[in-house]
């Protein structure tokens, strides 16, 4: 047989099997809509690939330490490859993570993949998350999938909780005790609920093996199905996208999924995989043969949850210690206050986006996203939050804080206090001056361009710097955002002096008065009108235009091919607010 002849008959076998697939699967037409699907190229979407590939990591990690881990209390005399602990009691959960950590081939290594993956996992959804959030991506039609990925970042806290139990070290029974104690403070069937959970008197024999089950089949499916439904509906949705030329509410603007983005996706999980192994490999984490198996009357020093829980145990840290009495029952506030504050911060994140909807009432679809500086409110609710979640994280490692800086832990609580209420605040104000800062710097730009550093003497002898335009496409993407207007009530009284339906309502009231507090006064700076503009770039008014009367500096050709056409102009249009 020839070489095309050959060739042929290959080819014809693979076209076989393609026939053989899409004849069950109909993978021809998937295949035709979906492998030529555009995928918008910005950094901030690896955000999202981030969290997709350290939860395959912490899955296939996760299935090997199931072949070593032994989800069980029932106390054993450990003899393993560890001396200094040899023939002490402890829990067969604690000695087969010893062995796992000693004595199973690449166990240590896998551990802290699996450890470590859960850390940046968590950390890539929040970026995600507050990616999505800073530029307006949650809005419709992605309120769904804005909850989806919510509710992901929820049971990944818990995921991450529950794993970290697992070894029944003293670190992790410290977290427990911590957990038992939050449970207690629930009213009234506080200690029903403890018993319930641990199957009788902290730390009973049972919460391992409970956790065990949660921990590697109920959360990861719940997750693993949730995930899928979160990308089939980035597909459904199809990407949001930056504003720039060439990007409309209608289109995107990328590469297609076959080759170039799944060669680039392809490359980065690895790229991911291979850091989290790299910090694994160099970086100890959770070392629980120095801690000790856990015994319910110890407690280690600087005892610290992992980074992500940090903000629920400063909460309870920097917390007075208040109980009262009710009705012949304690109530331990200083632990009660904290357990209902930790999900309010984070159902306030997850229910943001039906709150701004309706607020501002904008109930149309938006695919292309905002830029933070446009959106001053929203931006500095951001960082407030933020700086929130930091603050307390920081009060969870009061003691460490203290033994490092030498400092008195009083000290070091009382600040934390101090700044949990003020530091938000700051954040606040300064984000929003900084937007509004941008803000005006954009509108500078477009109105006089920018400047060159090139200084022009004119013919009366006055100096002036030349500046030079911006390129049609730098000025539609500082001026293509709309500026939404409040929402304003109307007169109090019609011309007959009947009084407006609208004043009588509270809920109205109240949304007029938190649209002006997102869109009202002092919160945008107008963007320049196309009057404004040509005003700007009148013949002779302007330096840029002058450009003949003096000697040809560099790039100053450049400058004049850079004018702006009128259809940009009209583009840019005036500001709706
Ligand atoms: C297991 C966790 C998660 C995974 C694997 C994941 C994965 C992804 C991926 C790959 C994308 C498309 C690329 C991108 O826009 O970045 C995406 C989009 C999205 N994610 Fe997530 N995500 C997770 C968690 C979250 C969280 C915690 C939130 C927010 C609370 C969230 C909200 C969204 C939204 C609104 C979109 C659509 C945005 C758009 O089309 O531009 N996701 N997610
Ligand atoms: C999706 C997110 C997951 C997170 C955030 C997570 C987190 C953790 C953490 C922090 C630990 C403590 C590790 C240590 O010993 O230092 C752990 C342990 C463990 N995880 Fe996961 N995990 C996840 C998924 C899974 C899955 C899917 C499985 C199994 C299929 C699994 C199986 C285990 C086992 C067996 C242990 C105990 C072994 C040990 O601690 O050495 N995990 N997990």
């Amino acid at each position: 047989m020839t070489t095309t002849g050959r060739q042929a008959a290959k080819e014809s076998s693979g076209q076989r099997v393609a026939d053989w697939f899409d004849g069950r699967l109909g993978t021809h037409s998937l295949g035709k809509k979906y492998l030529r699907k555009v995928f918008p190229d910005h950094w901030s979407f690896l955000l999202g690939e981030i969290c997709l590939y350290s939860f395959v990591i912490l899955i296939l990690t996760g299935v090997y330490l199931t072949l070593f881990f032994h989800p069980s209390m029932n106390e054993v005399t450990y003899h393993g490859s560890y001396v200094p602990l040899n023939g002490v009691r402890m829990s067969e959960a604690y000695a087969s993570t010893l062995d796992i950590s000693f004595d199973v081939r690449g166990g240590l290594l896998i551990r802290q993949i699996h450890h470590w993956a859960a850390l940046i996992f968590i950390a890539g959804m929040l970026m995600h998350m507050m990616r999505h959030f800073f530029t307006g991506s949650f809005r419709r039609p992605r309120e769904v999938n804005w909850l989806f990925g919510w509710t992901l970042l929820l049971l990944g806290l818990f995921e991450g909780l529950f794993g970290y139990s697992l070894p029944d070290d003293l670190l992790s029974g410290t977290g427990m005790r911590f957990v038992d104690g939050a449970i207690l403070s629930v009213p009234i069937v506080g200690t029903y609920l403890s018993f319930f959970l641990f199957g009788g008197e902290f730390p009973g024999h049972d919460i391992i093996a409970r956790f065990y089950s949660l921990h590697i089949l109920v959360i990861p499916g719940i997750m693993a199905a949730l995930v899928v439904a979160h990308l089939i509906l980035v597909v459904y949705h199809k990407h949001t996208q930056f504003p720039g030329p060439g990007k409309t509410e209608r289109n995107v603007v990328g590469a297609p999924f076959m080759p170039v983005y799944m060669a680039k996706a392809g490359g980065f999980f690895f790229l991911v995989f291979g850091v989290i192994a790299l910090i694994s490999a160099v970086a100890s984490i959770n070392p629980v043969w120095s801690y000790g198996p856990y015994r319910a009357d110890q407690v280690s020093t600087g005892a610290q949850p992992d980074w992500y829980l940090g903000f629920a145990e400063g909460l309870v840290r920097i917390m007075p210690g208040w109980e009262i009495n009710v009705a012949g029952h304690t109530l331990v506030l200083g632990v009660l206050i904290p357990i209902v504050v930790f999900p309010l911060l984070l159902v306030f994140i997850g229910a943001y986006p039906f709150l701004e909807s309706w607020i501002t009432g904008d109930k149309r679809e938006h695919h292309l996203l905002d830029r933070p500086r446009n959106r001053p409110i929203r931006t500095s609710i951001g960082t407030a939050w933020i700086s929130i979640y930091l603050i307390l994280l920081a009060g969870g490692g009061n003691d460490i804080v203290a033994t490092r800086f030498h400092l008195s832990i009083n000290t070091v609580t009382w600040a934390v206090r101090i700044a949990l209420f003020v530091l938000p605040v700051i954040v606040f104000v300064a984000t929003r001056r900084i937007c509004l800062a941008l803000q005006l710097r954009d509108r500078e730009l477009v109105l006089h361009g920018r400047e060159t550093g090139v200084i022009k003497r004119l013919p009366h002898g006055e100096y002036v710097e030349l500046h030079r335009p911006l390129s049609p496409a730098e000025l539609h993407t500082l001026t293509q955002h709309e500026q939404p207007r409040r929402l304003v009530l109307g007169p109090a009284e019609d011309t007959n002096g009947v009084p407006s339906p609208n004043r009588r309502m509270p809920m109205l009231r109240l949304r007029a008065r938190l649209s002006r507090a997102l869109y009202g006064e002092g919160t945008q700076v107008a963007k320049p009108t196309a009057e404004e503009y040509r005003q700007a770039h009148r013949p002779n008014e302007h330096p840029a235009d002058e450009l003949p009367a003096v000697e040809q500096q560099p790039g100053e050709r450049q400058m004049r091919e850079h004018q702006v056409s009128e259809r940009q102009v009209s583009e840019a249009g005036p500001p709706d607010g």
